[in-house]
């Protein structure tokens, strides 16, 4: 599902099945600049959080996305957008307070570059991570510190050309486990490995110290916009994407 128009709204209810997960795509370059719309859907707190960016783009980035996370998950609590209260665990993961419901709605976003991606699930933690591709830099260095001995293993394997998509690919598969369990970096990342092959469904490969713990979740690669690398962790198995 993708929102790339500034007048975008919901004609009615969203409905969410405890099997489906459901990704949405947000073109934050076409639909940012709408500043005072979005603004207006968003908290106290969330203004001032806004306010505090340094650069005009971030801010803007910052207000369309949430509004528009408050729009949709509205949509599947059956609430109004500016009614809702998120709370914060330890490391900064936003979750619904209010409303609360038997079976919560789950969300996690992740922006980069020119997009954000949102992602919704019944009863079911997850997490989300897009990346905007890059190249011409020191990936090995910053492989050496962040990825496993597994991973660099995958990457070493690879001809150089294809290593910085293959970097990415890896980085966004880390951080898609680490949000969806909402530890932030405290969950040391050598303690897991993730595949690095394009398009994998199952590419969380083994975990540390218990390695029963990689059967809990799946994590897949998920499309984003030409350009971008993304992937969608989310806890147990037999439920299908909608995006
Ligand atoms: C903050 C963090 C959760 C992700 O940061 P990021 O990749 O820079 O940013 P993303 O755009 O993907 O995600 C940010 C969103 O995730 C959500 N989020 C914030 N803290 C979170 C947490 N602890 N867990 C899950 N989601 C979180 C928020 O909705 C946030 O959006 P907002 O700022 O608009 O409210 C965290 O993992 C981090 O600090 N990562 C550092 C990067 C790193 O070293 N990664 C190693 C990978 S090999």
């Amino acid at each position: 599902m993708n929102i790339s128009d500034v007048a975008f709204s919901l004609q009615s209810p969203l409905s969410l099945p405890e099997d489906e997960v459901h990704l949405w795509n947000v073109d934050l370059a076409a639909v940012a600049e709408a500043e005072p719309r979005w603004k207006q859907i968003l908290s106290e707190d969330e203004q001032a959080r806004a306010s505090r960016f340094h650069f005009s783009k971030d801010r803007q980035h910052f207000t369309a996305t949430r509004a528009l996370l408050r729009m949709i998950l509205a949509g599947y609590v059956h609430s109004d957008p500016t009614e809702l209260v998120f709370g914060y665990s330890h490391k900064e993961k936003p979750s619904l307070s209010s409303p609360r419901s038997d079976s919560q709605v789950e969300f996690n976003v992740s922006h980069s570059g020119a997009i954000a991606l949102l992602a919704f699930a019944r009863g079911r933690l997850l997490g989300v991570d897009v990346e905007q591709l890059r190249e011409n830099f020191d990936h090995e260095t910053i492989a050496r510190r962040f990825f496993s001995e597994e991973e660099q293993r995958q990457l070493a394997m690879l001809e150089p050309p294809e290593r910085y998509d293959a970097f990415f690919r890896c980085w966004t598969r880390k951080e898609a486990y680490i949000k969806a369990q909402g530890s932030g970096l405290s969950l040391p990342l050598h303690q897991f490995d993730v595949s690095l092959k394009p398009g994998d469904d199952n590419a969380l490969l083994s975990t540390r110290p218990d390695s029963s713990e990689a059967a809990n979740w799946s994590l897949r690669e998920v499309q984003a916009a030409h350009g971008y690398v993304a992937a969608l962790c989310v806890r147990g198995h037999g439920w299908r994407l909608t995006s």
